[in-house]
């Protein structure tokens, strides 16, 4: 297979220089990447840095090796242009068509899918001229991912930030694997639940689990691409959120629970992505446990924390609230995961092998999506956007409104 294509195009503000750390991702995952920064990026990050991370000189020129025809050949031949940071103007021009530069012919000759990563401030991004700019784009198929919120430029703070490079290149890999994105998960409320729960002992220690939250944070982001409105609680995770997602933030089982059952009063779809404690210490230590010379440390007696799945299978808070649960297993995968899906009650139980390095803190990660319907659907190893792409893919198949899925 040979390495896709991608165009960097780079416009002129100070996030030029977070286009390194993802230019950096798509040549160590083996894309070829053609940077084309403005006269304005290069103000900010120079040419040879460009060059030295794409391991090709930048493109900067209209009017250099015109016999090649740059201002044409580099959109044609591209898989995916992505530009990152996309400023207000370099927007504008992409709306209206202007041609005044290498990356803006560059964008009139590509038909390859195009995604746009702005940053400016706040009230550039809030006005009426940018958001028509960034609708028209998207009515014809560009996907522009909402600009984080955070500090900006000089002592501002507020929506405008670049997302983060790994969030930029999450979204890209997933236009690379899909083609294009659709918004197919419009008007529906989902809920994921990431990360992994920690169960106190004493001020200072905890029994946990090594889940990342990545996979968790992959599906919530996902989500909110394809449209729906997202709320994500994280038990206790070291991941930036994700653009245009509500985070809600927990420690314990308990603290998951509640946060859990209070979203899914108004959710459409619950995915428990989480790895939850199945037990927490009985007791909690005020002060932290000591060791003492001579005698045995107390043994830590253990209480059942709830099964959140299980107990929001039984309960839907809205009829035809569609639950997908998660199974690691390590040995007899597929015997165990239909056990697991009939004993939960969800709708889908997304199984995936674990140990020996496989899945947790990875990048990738295999499954078999097990239905309730009795449907079996493998995804083999791969990014986990493209997992949790799989995961909308079943539930976009199965209407919103209950009326019309008991009817099919
Ligand atoms: O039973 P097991 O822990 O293997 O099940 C995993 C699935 O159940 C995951 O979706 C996890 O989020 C969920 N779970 C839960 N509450 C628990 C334990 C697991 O919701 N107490």
């Amino acid at each position: 297979m040979t390495a896709p294509r991608v165009v960097l195009g780079v416009s002129g503000g100070i996030a030029a220089y977070k286009a390194c750390e993802l230019l950096r991702r798509f040549t160590e995952s083996g894309h070829q990447v053609q940077v084309v920064p403005t006269a304005a990026a290069l103000h900010f990050v120079g040419e040879a840095t460009w060059a030295a991370l794409s391991g090709r000189p930048a493109a900067t020129e209209t009017w250099e090796r015109v016999h090649e025809v740059p201002h044409v050949r580099i959109g044609q031949q591209a898989d995916l242009v992505v530009v990152a940071p996309a400023t207000a103007d370099l927007l504008a021009k992409a709306a209206h068509g202007l041609a005044d530069d290498l990356l803006t012919n560059t964008l009139l000759t590509a038909r390859c899918p195009v995604v746009f990563a702005p940053a400016m401030h706040t009230e550039m991004w809030e006005h009426p001229a940018t958001q028509e700019n960034v609708a028209t784009l998207r009515r014809r198929g560009a996907i522009v991912i909402e600009p984080a919120v955070g500090r900006l430029t000089g002592v501002d703070t507020g929506k405008g930030r670049l997302p983060d490079p790994a969030e930029i290149f999450a979204a890209c890999r997933r236009v690379l694997a899909r083609g294009s994105l659709t918004q197919d998960l419009a008007g529906r409320h989902v809920v994921v639940s990431a990360g992994g729960t920690r169960e106190p002992l004493d001020p200072v220690r905890f029994l946990g689990n090594r889940s990342s939250g990545k996979q968790g944070y992959a599906l919530a982001a996902t989500a909110a691409a394809r449209g729906a409105r997202v709320t994500l609680v994280a038990a206790n995770t070291a991941l930036p959120d994700p653009a245009g997602v509500d985070v809600v933030r927990v420690g314990t089982a308990l603290q998951l629970r509640d946060a859990v059952l209070k979203a899914a009063a108004e959710a459409d779809a619950v995915v428990m992505a989480a790895a939850v404690a199945d037990f927490r210490p009985a007791e909690y230590a005020t002060g932290k446990i000591k060791k003492v010379d001579g005698v045995e440390p107390a043994p830590i007696v253990l209480v059942r924390n709830p099964d959140i799945l299980a107990e929001i299978s039984a309960d839907r808070a809205r009829p035809g609230q569609l639950v997908v649960g998660f199974a690691a297993e390590t040995d007899d995968v597929l015997a165990n995961g239909r056990a697991k899906l009939a004993r939960k009650g969800c709708d889908l139980l997304v199984v995936n092998e674990v140990g020996d390095g496989k899945a947790f803190g990875q990048d990738t990660n295999s499954a078999v999506l097990l239905g309730a319907d009795g449907s079996e659907v493998h995804i083999a190893d791969g990014p986990k956007e493209v997992l949790a792409d799989a995961i909308w893919d079943q539930v976009a198949a199965r209407p919103a409104d209950p009326a019309d899925r008991s009817a099919g």
